[in-house]
């Protein structure tokens, strides 16, 4: 099944995915996808936030890190992988701390690192639907159907 949103503004999206984040208590992976500037970080750091507390603005993008860990329950893991370089690089990344039961993990362009997609239990798909305006289509794979 699949939800859509449509969000005005960057507020919106935050309070979105702020909603969304009580889904991910207990943890759980997520795929973003969907062009540059369609709004994936803005909806990863409205998770991080309610998840962790720390301010959306003190939340950078994972552009150059890669990876960036926060602490909620458990650990949060805002991945963004659209500056790999290479396989390697992909595979140097400690995926089985980021997909470890009780951990959530929102993994930016996963579609870099296609063995990664079936581990996500929730994939989000954004769109630019105009100045200020973002689609998110959230599609929920069955529990069973998720790589663990
Ligand atoms: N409704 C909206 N939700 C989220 N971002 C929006 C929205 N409207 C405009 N924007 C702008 O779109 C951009 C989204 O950037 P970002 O979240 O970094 O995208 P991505 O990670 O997909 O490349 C920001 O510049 C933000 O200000
Ligand atoms: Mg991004």
């Amino acid at each position: 099944m699949e939800t859509i949103w449509l969000s005005h503004s960057v507020e919106e999206t935050l309070a979105l995915a702020a909603r969304f984040a009580v889904r991910l208590r207990g943890g759980g992976a997520v795929a973003l996808q969907g062009d540059l500037g369609s709004g994936k970080t803005c909806f990863a750091k409205g998770v991080v936030s309610a998840l962790s507390g720390v301010e959306p603005a003190e939340i950078p993008s994972p552009t150059f890190t890669l990876v960036e860990e926060y602490r909620g329950e458990g650990p949060i893991y805002h991945v963004d992988l659209y500056r790999m370089r290479d396989a390697r690089e992909a595979e140097e990344l400690a995926w089985d701390e980021i997909l470890a039961p009780g951990a959530v993990a929102l993994v930016e362009w996963p579609e870099r690192m296609e063995k990664i997609i079936p581990y996500c239990q929730f994939r989000l798909s954004f769109s630019k639907e105009g100045e200020g305006v973002r689609r998110i289509a959230l599609a929920e794979r069955a529990t069973s159907d998720v790589c663990r």
